[in-house]
């Protein structure tokens, strides 16, 4: 279903914070520029500052300048004429009164079809205060549709998130929700389930008798750098764990879903996140790995602990790491450990997906020089997201050189200079895709909620144990703790 170019008027509120300069403006700048809006289409930022529609047009041009995934400029003089600025107290409700009149404005000049899409680019504290004010203000009530974006976090736990959504749908139903999750605009995290099941070769073998652990890194090299204030409060567990990482664990355990529509995927996502082994508090030291950066050098440079770190507590106990076992308890995937791991100042900014076989029944190949009938080499899956993108499949083949009979080999693709994708961003696809009525790569309410349920109890323990952090060097693989979780299992992290 694709009906561009989009009639539309979006409303960006947090238009001059640093996710709408970095990512979101020049996101819709290159939809411009691809021909996804033409003339029928107005963008209203939404700030707290007092700017001009110039002032908020000379931001938004030297954001696009700066971007370097775009290519060219072309346009942008008649996109900037696009751009207005309006200045609103979130919180007052008279002062909504001038964005209503802003997007009669937009309609008044261009047919846009009265189709309003918000962009909440805020935390989440203002998510209900400005949802309500558009509805008291009846600027939700539009003869075309009406869309909301939001941003993580989607609330801090399950009740939290519970009332968040209760709030917000008294002003937008579910379908008209959009949560955003950037992971599931990446173009290989997508490729996951083309992978999965558009290849005869996996599916059969895709679950416990055939997979003997499944492993997902998400490292970066960077620190909190200014956003220590939000980081403080959430840490791992709610940055990156219970939503980017969960979302991929929903990806590859997935049962095929029936059809490609947003509906059948999201319904099968979500029995995954249904099955997900609850952790008792009790246990959660079994299944769970938490960390600190320390000092350390992280590409060449000496780097602060994260407890010196601007914004942040002295004596912070926020995980910048986390490490888990989890399982999936159905028929599949019973037995067959996911091993998931993300953190910052780690040594390499990644994320990969490992997938590994179980070892064939019987090893019928001695190794002559070693007088033994050594391990084969594994079967690996390997699926990197980021920051190349390729897939490769770790094989054993006859060794024609050295005296030993097998050695492993590796059939990989990488995608290639000229075929990534063209966007801007992952924020470009999911913009792309809500304007089109699309919610497949959009969090549906009930995965959201299964993902709370499954990491309360990890929250609520790791907020009254005491850990001794600092625990892992900056630069390095993260706490050593982190292997143990496998190596309990005779597994290992793949550092392929
Ligand atoms: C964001 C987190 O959702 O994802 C950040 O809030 C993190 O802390 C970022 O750095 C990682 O995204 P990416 O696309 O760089 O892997």
């Amino acid at each position: 279903m694709t009906t561009q170019p989009f009639k539309v008027t979006i409303a960006l509120f947090g238009a001059t914070g640093d996710l709408s300069k970095r990512k979101l403006i020049p996101s819709i700048f290159h939809l411009f520029q691809e021909g996804s809006f033409d003339d029928n289409f107005g963008l209203i930022a939404v700030g707290r500052r007092d700017l001009s529609d110039n002032a908020f047009r000379q931001m938004a041009e030297d954001s696009i300048r700066e971007n370097e995934n775009l290519e060219h400029l072309d346009g942008l003089g008649s996109f900037i004429q696009k751009l207005h600025y309006v200045r609103l107290d979130i919180s007052d409700s008279k002062s909504y009164k001038a964005l209503k009149d802003q997007f009669e404005a937009v309609e008044k000049e261009w047919d846009t079809a009265g189709n309003r899409l918000f962009y909440l680019a805020m935390p989440p504290e203002y998510f209900t205060i400005i949802t309500d004010n558009l509805g008291r203000a009846g600027i939700t009530s539009t003869s075309g549709y009406k869309r909301l974006i939001i941003e993580k976090p989607f609330g801090h736990d399950y009740d939290s998130a519970f009332k968040l959504n209760n709030e917000i749908t008294k002003t937008f139903s579910e379908n008209e929700i959009y949560r955003i999750d950037h992971y599931l605009g990446k173009e290989m995290v997508q490729n996951i389930e083309v992978i999965r099941f558009s290849n005869s070769l996996f599916e059969p073998l895709w679950n416990n008798h055939y997979i003997s652990n499944i492993q997902i890194t998400s490292s970066e090299s960077l620190g909190v750098l200014d956003r220590g204030e939000y980081y403080d409060k959430s840490g791992a567990v709610r940055d990156m764990f219970q939503n980017h990482l969960l979302q991929i664990v929903s990806l590859l355990g997935m049962e095929p879903p029936i059809s490609l529509n947003s509906e059948d995927i999201r319904n099968e996502k979500i029995k995954v996140l249904k099955s997900l082994r609850k952790i008792a508090e009790k246990d959660v030291k079994k299944y769970f790995v938490r960390g600190q950066y320390d000092e350390g050098i992280s590409d060449g440079v000496t780097v602060p602990k994260y407890r010196d770190e601007k914004n942040v507590a002295r004596d912070s106990n926020t995980p910048t790491f986390i490490a888990s076992r989890l399982y999936i308890d159905n028929f599949r995937w019973a037995g067959v450990p996911f091993y998931v791991r993300t953190g910052k100042r780690m040594k390499a900014k990644e994320t990969k997906i490992v997938v590994e076989f179980k070892e064939v029944p019987k090893n019928l190949y001695y190794q002559k020089e070693q007088d033994t009938y050594d391990d084969l080499a594994k079967n690996l899956l390997v699926i990197r997201i980021q920051p190349d993108e390729s897939v490769s499949l770790h094989l054993n083949v006859k060794d024609y050189a050295s005296g030993q009979d097998t050695k492993e080999i590796k059939l990989s693709y990488t995608v290639a200079q000229q075929d990534l994708s063209q966007t801007v961003d992952a924020y470009e696809n999911l913009i792309y895709d809500c304007l089109n009525g699309d919610a497949t790569n959009f969090t549906h309410q009930e995965e959201l909620m299964a993902a709370w349920a499954f990491v309360d109890p990890v929250n609520r323990v790791w907020g009254q144990d005491l850990p001794s952090f600092p625990n892992y060097q900056s630069g390095s693989s993260g706490p050593v703790k982190s292997s143990l979780l496998l190596s309990r299992d005779g597994f290992r992290w793949w550092d392929v």
